[in-house]
């Protein structure tokens, strides 16, 4: 009885096994015979319903049964997975005589590349990049560089306060609240990073981005300075005229005019701005130089003793210059460019043409 079932089911088998084309069809299979609930499982598992004598000759062939199925399914998955991944590759093709697609390469943004020109002029003098954070506190942005917190060179300044949760704005009221913590309003307080962390006698340059409340054609919220400070025995305002000829020669031309004319930073004292000749209109006097002939590239001075105090340098030994430069400003000046949004709209337009 239970070896003619067992027969009855081989044969049935083998017919399903030669009617089927697909590997569904073959997993399909798979579960009707091997699964928890498949023939040949239930026929072991009615093996206990026969009288005792008669369970090891019929268990063992049901598991010879469940062997030879699990080897032809496994040999028909075999040869089912080949041939339908040899009718995969042959509907593929390959036209090697097709053109490549273009990918259109990027450019480096304009005052990137200043930028990037501007520290390989520095690099070559010497000095080394270093770098602050973007977010600051109040005693590095203002205080150690000698401007306290009544100084009107704060208001010049229009600086983002960042929360820290000490003073809350309240709804329906002036938003007003007092912060340690502001984003750096310019690259200057690098100064006072790189004086604590080192000795003299260095040259360095801090690139980087600064923050201003402010917006219009020539101002935007974020933009980039680059800061220079060289500190050591000796050094005098004749080496800040040196290397800011030299850097400028090399940025704007080797026949720009230059020229220093004093003015006033609370961490310099003297102080300068450096002017070139209008590269527009050579010096005649046009709307971009504002009929002077002359465009103010950057501010620079010899370091205030008080800064010198607020890292404990020994102001009767050192001395040093330093210089703050706006990045998009010289690239404005250096390209004719008129309006500073320009370089933050990404119109491909305009990229392109650098
Ligand atoms: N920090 C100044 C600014 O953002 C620029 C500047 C002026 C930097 C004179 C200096 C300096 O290091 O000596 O307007």
């Amino acid at each position: 009885m239970v070896m003619e079932d067992i027969k009855g089911l081989r044969d049935g088998f083998l017919s399903d096994l030669k009617g089927l084309n697909t590997l569904r069809q073959l997993r399909d299979l798979k579960v009707r015979y091997l699964g928890k609930k498949g023939l040949l499982t239930q026929q072991l598992r009615s093996l206990s319903l026969l009288p005792k004598e008669e369970r090891p000759g019929a268990g063992k062939e049901i598991n010879e049964l469940k062997r030879f199925v699990e080897e032809e399914i496994e040999r028909l998955e075999a040869a089912l997975s080949e041939r339908d991944m040899g009718e995969k590759v042959a509907s593929e093709s390959l036209d090697i005589t097709l053109p490549g697609k273009y990918i259109q390469p990027g450019t480096i943004h304009p005052v990137n590349q200043v930028l990037e020109e501007i520290i390989d002029i520095f690099t070559f003098m010497g000095f080394t990049a270093e770098e602050g954070p973007e977010v600051e506190l109040d005693y590095y942005n203002f205080e150690a560089l000698n401007i306290p917190k009544d100084h009107p060179a704060r208001d010049m300044q229009d600086t983002f306060y960042v929360e820290t949760g000490v003073g809350e704005s309240t709804p329906g009221m002036k938003y007003t609240f007092e912060s340690d913590v502001v984003l750096r309003t310019h690259t200057s307080p690098v100064q006072i990073r790189v004086m604590e962390r080192r000795n003299p006698p260095f040259r360095v340059i801090a690139p980087g981005k600064v923050y201003r409340c402010d917006a219009d054609v020539s101002h935007t919220p974020m933009f980039h300075q680059v800061e220079g400070l060289m500190v050591g025995e000796d050094i005098t305002f004749a080496h800040l005229k040196g290397i800011l000829e030299v850097f400028i020669h090399n940025l704007f031309g080797p026949d720009t005019p230059v020229r220093f004319r004093p003015s006033y930073f609370p961490f310099t004292e003297p102080s300068a701005e450096v002017d070139i000749g209008c590269i527009l209109c050579g010096g005649q006097g046009c709307r971009v130089c504002k009929g002077t002939g002359w465009l103010e590239v950057l501010g620079s001075g010899m370091v205030h003793p008080r800064v010198f105090e607020a890292v404990n340098y020994d102001t009767e030994k050192y001395t040093g210059f330093a210089f703050g430069m706006g990045v998009e400003r010289l690239t404005m000046l250096k390209y004719g460019i008129d309006d500073i949004r320009l370089f933050f709209e990404n119109d491909l337009r305009f990229l392109k043409q650098f």
